[in-house]
């Protein structure tokens, strides 16, 4: 079937706007905790309470039965890690993802954190990963296609000597989770859907040290990279407006 891409109405993109902006502040709320010996678990804790707190509910929870509130993802996971007990360690990388429901719309961000001293390695790809959101994010303007964007972060990362994860990419968002279209961060320019004001969506680089390959974990959510190098990943929802992109996800 042809992707139906949904066009937001002020009232919605406002909507999104307050739930990206809540998801945003749990980012920011949880980093002085990413320390070392705190559990994947107390971290996905507290990011529940806070987001209850605030009067929304947190989206990964129960969908498709995801079992937690948030995605946290450790050094070679890629996405879609499951708090649990791993107690963090000294030069560890974790991507806490966080998606709210609240008032009826989604929000959905994930920054990648370090954990005390991390190696320049680690430091370099946390750069280059945040570098090639930022430059997907400057495609966006009415006129351009969705191609554009995985064309931009794919030349970027490969000419930092990084890799970019295929079977995974961002998603339009509203009062559903993931909506139309799939929004993948390798491509060509000039191919794939023409943006067009008020349409909403996520972009969501992962980004690897080594090659692309990913495998899926037993538990049917975990994604590793296959050689067990670092991956890193950033993600923010941004609105189409009438000469750009509009980053939803900030505060
Ligand atoms: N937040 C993730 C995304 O960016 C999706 C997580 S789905 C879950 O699309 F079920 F694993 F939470
Ligand atoms: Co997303
Ligand atoms: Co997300």
């Amino acid at each position: 079937m042809a992707s139906s891409i949904i066009i937001k109405t002020q009232a919605d993109i406002e909507g999104i706007r307050k739930s990206s902006e809540l998801a945003a502040k749990v980012l920011k709320f949880i980093e002085p905790h990413i320390q070392v010996g705190i559990s994947t678990n107390e971290i996905n804790q507290l990011c529940h309470d806070f987001i209850q707190q605030n009067g929304a509910r947190p989206s990964p929870l129960g969908y498709k039965g995801f079992p937690k509130s948030i995605c946290t993802s450790v050094n070679q996971v890629v996405c879609h890690g499951i708090p649990d007990e791993y107690c963090l360690r000294e030069g560890d990388i974790i991507k806490v993802d966080v998606t709210t429901h609240l008032n009826g719309y989604h929000g959905d961000t994930c920054k990648t954190f370090g954990v005390g001293k991390i190696s320049r390695a680690a430091r370099d790809l946390m750069k280059a990963t945040q570098e090639c959101l930022q430059i997907g994010i400057e495609q966006v303007k009415p006129g351009g296609h969705f191609g554009d964007i995985g064309a931009a972060i794919q030349k970027y990362a490969q000419d930092n000597g990084y890799s970019v994860v295929k079977e995974y990419g961002g998603h339009g968002i509203g009062k559903d989770f993931h909506e139309d279209p799939h929004v993948p961060h390798v491509g060509k320019y000039g191919t794939g859907a023409e943006f067009k004001e008020g349409m909403v969506f996520t972009i969501e680089p992962m980004i690897n040290i080594g090659k692309s390959e990913i495998v899926l974990l037993d538990d049917e959510w975990t994604v590793e990279t296959n050689d067990g190098k670092l991956s890193a990943q950033y993600e923010h929802t941004v609105a189409v407006t009438a000469t750009g992109a509009e980053i939803l996800s900030k505060i």
